[in-house]
């Protein structure tokens, strides 16, 4: 059975205390409010890792992510921080390939089949995005593309530690634009991407991945879209930066 995960990426917002304050709320309500297995996973940024360590280890539910990680191990890199040091303070997963970070900082494929390995040995899940354009969406084989993204930066893993990733397709289009793909939508390419993930490692490892839909999500639109067979939760933007919306979010099947 793969696990129902909602991840809430913070992006850059939130002040330090800010950041204290929006964490430990969504602790405390999570411990009074969500039953069942969901993993919630917090993604705010770096910075503030080691002190929201503290409050989210008191319920089990709850994991981080860093936003991003170097491709490099250590070394010259002023600016950058590495997946061991993550692995340091106790981070279990980090973001990579987001569509932010493909745009702004130039990050293709290749650079993030690095980044994968390097997490991986660091004993940190990447959680890998894709998604693609409008233009895409609307002039070319949009499922090819995104396809393509995940054979160039996964497909050189084992299925073992293809097992320790998670996938989040957010279409570019519906990323910050409250403009949320269907659940139509939104399943028609997730089972496409287990079917190609199943194409390379078999469908038993396929089906045991989680894949999480991302772009404007909602607690309004998120019961239909975790309700799809092939959708296995979020990655929320957002919604993520206010406790009760967030919450709701987390409780919707
Ligand atoms: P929004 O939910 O704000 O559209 O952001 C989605 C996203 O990019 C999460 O990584």
């Amino acid at each position: 059975m793969r696990k129902k995960i909602v991840a809430g990426n913070w992006k850059m917002n939130k002040l330090a205390d800010e950041a204290v304050a929006l964490a430990s709320e969504l602790v405390n309500i999570a411990n009074d409010e969500v039953k069942g297995d969901v993993k919630v996973i917090l993604c705010p940024p770096a910075i503030y890792l080691t002190t929201l360590k503290k409050y989210i280890e008191t319920s089990p539910n709850f994991a981080l992510a860093a936003q991003n990680c170097s491709d490099k191990a250590s070394g010259a890199f002023t600016g950058e921080i590495s997946a061991a040091m993550l692995q340091s303070i106790g981070i279990e997963y980090v973001l990579i390939g987001h569509s932010e970070r493909r745009q702004y900082f130039a990050e293709s494929n290749e650079l993030l089949a690095a980044k994968v390995n390097i997490a991986l040995e660091n004993g940190i899940s990447p959680i890998f995005c894709c998604g693609e354009s409008l233009d895409q969406r609307q002039n070319e084989d949009y499922i090819g593309f995104v396809k393509n993204q995940i054979s160039e930066s996964l497909f050189h893993l084992s299925a073992e530690q293809l097992q320790k990733v998670v996938i989040a397709y957010e279409p570019i289009w519906a990323i910050g634009t409250g403009l949320t793909a269907s659940a139509e939508q939104a399943q028609e390419m997730h089972a496409a991407l287990r079917a190609h993930l199943a194409g390379k490692y078999g469908s038993e490892v396929a089906e045991e991945i989680s894949i999480l839909y991302g772009g404007s999500v909602t607690a309004a639109s998120a019961d239909e879209l975790f309700a799809s067979p092939d959708i296995d939760g979020g990655l929320v933007g957002g919604a993520s930066l206010k406790s009760r919306e967030f919450i709701n979010i987390i409780k919707a099947r």
